[in-house]
């Protein structure tokens, strides 16, 4: 087991910038998960957590030491990549002893782990098939299994659920989850999907054009999003003008010139554009009149705001990398 530290990692390719300044501890035994669109730095992250990739800045730890310019096989990491990276001639058994061959296990050990790991993701039946004749969930589990197989202090997941339908991707979860409290091993996943990001993870960073925008629990992402940005990304949410009047000290919807009641603490500055955010499920709509303190009227519909709102900064859109 292990934790990671990224100090102030940024990544670069010639002139553009694939990951910027991102500063985060993921701790022992924690399942963590980087969230965000395609194109936002996550697989870049994680190929640096890996060793694939060498931060142009700043340092990579695990457990204080440091990792940064360490080679893939000297980390002990498993990964699974997100085009699996099998060898096609292999075997299913070849591609997961490859591991612990390089690893000089004996045979008889080689032969029992992975056996009992084919178990876990349950493709035993498929043993001596050559992975090029499997179906792409099929090759999702068998990179799992080599992930897994050696008992890595860290697991690495680049969306490694993807290819898989509905219901093998829920069994999967539930077996991933199963697998990683079981070793309590450390767990960096990958996903684009919010769902999954926020009923699997402890800790959540959900990402934007290279930049961490926020890291706290899948409650704390859903319920303070800091910023417009993440507020769209993590479910469903509206997102209104809002209005600080300095004299008063107070919260004014835009437009309606109404004071609203907003949950505490917002974001850190009340200067530039600010919305809040509103989640449908906290807001009753009624075409009798309705009486509270965060009512909302417009023509002859009232809105009552069952759940204070939080403020977000609406500057995050505006991101631009160097
Ligand atoms: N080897 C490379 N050379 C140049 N640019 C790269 C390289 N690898 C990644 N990039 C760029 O860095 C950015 C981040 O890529 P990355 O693969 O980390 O995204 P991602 O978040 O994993 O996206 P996805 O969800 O689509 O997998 C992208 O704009 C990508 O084009
Ligand atoms: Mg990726």
């Amino acid at each position: 087991m292990s934790s990671v530290t990224l100090a102030n990692i940024t990544k670069r390719f010639g002139n553009f910038t694939a990951v910027k300044d991102l500063d985060l501890v993921i701790e022992e035994g924690e399942f963590f998960t980087f969230l965000g669109p395609s194109g936002c730095g996550k697989t870049t992250t994680l190929r640096m957590i890996a060793g694939f990739y060498y931060p142009s800045e700043g340092k990579v730890k695990f457990n204080e030491k440091d990792m940064t310019t360490v080679s893939p096989e000297n980390r002990n990491t498993g990964m699974v990549f997100q085009n699996y990276a099998l060898f096609p001639h292999m075997t299913v058994y070849e591609n997961v002893a490859f591991g612990l061959k390089v690893r000089k296990k004996k045979k008889a050990e080689i032969k029992k782990r992975v056996e009992d790991v084919l178990e876990k993701v349950r493709l035993k039946p498929f043993i001596d098939r050559q992975v090029s004749q499997l179906s792409g969930g099929q090759q999702q589990r068998v990179a799992l299994a080599r992930a897994l197989v050696i008992e890595p202090d860290i697991l690495l997941l680049d969306e490694p659920l993807s290819n898989l339908d509905a219901r093998l991707r829920d069994e999967m979860r539930n077996e991933i989850l199963r697998l990683q409290r079981e070793y309590g091993i450390t767990t960096i996943y990958v996903t684009h999907d919010q769902v999954e990001a926020l009923t699997m993870s402890d800790r959540i960073a959900v990402f934007n054009v290279g930049n961490c925008q926020q890291i706290g629990t899948p409650t704390e992402i859903y319920n303070q999003p800091v910023n417009d940005f993440v507020a769209e990304f993590i479910g469903e949410t509206n997102l209104l003008d809002v209005e600080w009047k300095q004299d008063e000290e107070e919260f004014y919807s835009g437009g309606l010139n109404r004071r609203i009641e907003v949950t505490p603490p917002g974001p850190e500055t009340n200067e530039g554009p600010l919305k809040m955010s509103i989640r449908p499920e906290a807001i009753q709509v009624s075409e009798t009149e309705l009486t509270g303190p965060n009512v909302l009227q417009e023509r002859s519909i009232w809105f009552n705001l069952q759940e204070k709102p939080c403020i977000v900064s609406s500057q995050s859109m505006r991101v631009k990398l160097l």
